[in-house]
């Protein structure tokens, strides 16, 4: 596929655009630049007809800055930083399946990731996506005065994740299992709303499956609140969703993106490849 005139197609008002005309194995610093801004501007980017190995993952990847080993599931041979989101025919749960952003309850959350279709189900199978500065820019001012002075607290206690039922099919590392029974080194607090390091721009960073509370407030106190922006947040018109087809990429920005895998193709499979991006500790 020729690297040519690179075409940008928003697939909602929300966030989202379909990049055409590049081949993501042999990206130019100009092409890596307009994709870059479109990263920026639309917060997640897809494309399809790709065929990336591993190790073209990786380094696609690192354009994007420094690649981030996964801290519970098991990478594939050979790459670390690769892991595969895997749902058999006759496992009942899947990966991912509610609105979240990613590793919140690490003192640094990742930037973003790179998702790679392997093998998609005839129908079904989608993921949703969520833009979260819209989020908070369509709030009173009022809720964004509270919201701009508070912080959250984010654990993995609650995703049930180190459990072997509910990545049935996906390796998780033995030590996982252990830690994430427990809050240790899985529980980070971050303030409520973040400044994008690299647009200046506020959006919402609470998210339904990893925020568990708000500092300095009681339960009674703030699960009201919590509840109030979990629904706020997934408002259909802050939202775009993309139809998956084997070869297709997405690339989003976990610093204002939420994501939502839809579990809707029972008894078929699914596989995607998958690198994370470090980043950096919200303000
Ligand atoms: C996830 O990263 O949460 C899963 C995304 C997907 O499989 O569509």
């Amino acid at each position: 596929m020729p690297n040519s005139t690179l075409e940008v197609h928003p697939i909602s008002g929300a966030l989202g655009a379909e990049i055409r005309g590049v081949d993501l194995r042999n990206l130019d610093n100009a092409h890596f630049a307009a994709i870059h801004d479109a990263f920026l501007k639309y917060l997640v980017i897809f494309f399809r007809d790709q065929d990336l190995s591993p190790e073209q993952h990786k380094t696609l990847s690192r354009r994007f800055g420094a690649l981030y080993v996964h801290p519970y599931l098991a990478p594939i041979d050979g790459h670390p930083e690769v892991v595969r989101i895997v749902k058999q025919p006759d496992d009942t749960l899947n990966f991912g399946g509610s609105w979240h952003a990613d590793l919140t309850y690490l003192e640094k959350p990742m930037l973003g990731a790179i998702l790679h279709a392997r093998e998609v189900p005839t129908v079904g199978g989608d993921t949703m996506f969520a833009n979260m500065y819209l989020a908070y820019e369509t709030l009173s001012a009022g809720m964004r005065y509270l919201l701009d002075g508070l912080i959250a607290v984010h654990t993995a206690r609650n995703t049930g994740y180190y459990k072997r039922e509910k990545v049935r099919s996906m390796g998780v590392l033995e030590s996982a299992k252990t830690t994430y029974d427990t809050d240790a080194g899985t529980m980070f607090e971050h303030p409520v709303v973040r400044t994008h390091p690299e647009t200046g721009r506020k959006a919402l960073f609470v998210n339904a499956l990893l925020t568990v509370g708000l500092k300095d407030m009681t339960e009674d106190e703030s699960r009201p609140i919590l509840d109030f922006l979990f629904h706020h947040l997934a408002r259909p018109e802050f939202t775009c969703r993309f139809r998956w087809d084997t070869g297709a990429v997405a690339i989003w920005d976990n610093r204002c993106v939420q994501h939502f895998a839809l579990n809707d193709y029972p008894g078929q499979r699914r596989v995607m490849q998958r690198t994370i991006i470090a980043g950096d500790r919200p303000y």
